[in-house]
């Protein structure tokens, strides 16, 4: 693994060690003894990924640099990439990046010689979201063969519905994608049904907000949107005795989902939250290990 950049390019093999890690630092913290800095240089706004790369940062022992683009040369006009330069030569080991480019992982594969986590990247990857929501299926169910999983929601401007379908699909899920008209994504081969279909038949119905920052036009909130494509309570009712509610966060409350399912029995959203926090202390130790700046020896 050079990078951390994309669901697409994990083996089932890289996914399996990671839920593994993940798992191991989930019951015992991890520490690592020696000096490693860390950037996280976050160009859209994040509470639940940023905090979470914070916390296990923290909890790994790595040194985070501040960075803030409101108060950086960015303002000066600096580009991402001589951002990430810049942390590359003042001695950064390993840089966080989320950007509203789709592309700008591009950039980077062979410039930069520090890794690179992508935390982000327009609506295109989200691979560390993927892999928490991985994390929480496999928590559940033990395997991912044959299970029926059902992404709701704006599939087009979801970079979460991206990673997330082509990871699942991988592991052998049978994957569903169910859309308001105008949400769908044509570079998407995968059925879509109705949400009604989906809650009775899927063991993961996993809901998505819709992405108005990255509609080009403004887009009218829809009228009746929850009733005709949301998880309502009646419809909550008709879920399978154990299947599970997901959504990776922030939540529109009565939009997507109705309110009060946000913290229901069947939800897993602050799980997945939770989870967030082992697996990606999970990803940055891998990726620390492959490129040799820490060692087993370097852990504690
Ligand atoms: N799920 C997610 O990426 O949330 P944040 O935008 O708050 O980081």
């Amino acid at each position: 693994m050079k990078h951390f950049i994309s669901a697409s390019q994990l083996s089932v093999e890289e996914i399996q060690e990671l839920l593994q890690t993940a798992e191991q630092h989930r019951q015992h913290d991890v520490h690592i003894a020696k000096k490693v800095f860390a950037a996280n240089l976050f160009f859209e706004p994040s509470t639940r990924t940023l905090m979470s790369f914070i916390i296990a940062q923290r909890k790994l022992g790595i040194e985070v640099l501040d960075f803030n683009p409101q108060s950086s040369s960015v303002q000066k006009g600096e580009s991402l990439y001589d951002t990430a330069k810049t942390f590359e030569s003042l001695g950064a080991d390993l840089l966080i990046i989320r950007h509203s480019s789709d592309h700008w992982v591009d950039e980077f594969n062979s410039s930069i010689s520090v890794p690179i986590i992508n935390a982000g990247a327009g609506t295109l990857d989200h691979p560390t979201q993927c892999m928490i929501d991985l994390d929480t299926i496999y928590q559940e169910f033990g395997s991912f063969k044959g299970l029926n999983v059902v992404i709701v929601g704006d599939i087009r401007h979801s970079r979460v519905a991206h990673s997330d379908a082509v990871a699942l699909q991988k592991l052998g899920a049978n994957v569903y994608l169910s859309a308001a008209p105008g949400f769908e994504d044509p570079t998407l081969d995968l059925p879509y049904i109705s949400i009604d279909e989906a809650v009775e038949m899927c063991d993961v119905v996993m809901l998505l907000r819709i992405q108005h920052e990255r509609h080009n036009e403004y887009t009218d909130p829809m009228l009746n949107y929850h009733q005709c494509y949301g998880l309502t309570t009646e419809r909550e009712r008709r879920m399978k005795k154990d299947a599970i509610i997901m959504h990776p966060g922030p939540v529109n409350r009565n939009v997507e989902i109705a309110s009060s399912l946000v913290e229901c029995e069947r939800s897993r959203i602050f799980k997945q939250m939770a989870n967030g926090v082992h697996v990606r202390s999970a990803i940055m130790v891998t990726l620390l290990k492959e490129w040799g700046i820490i060692d087993e020896n370097s852990i504690v």
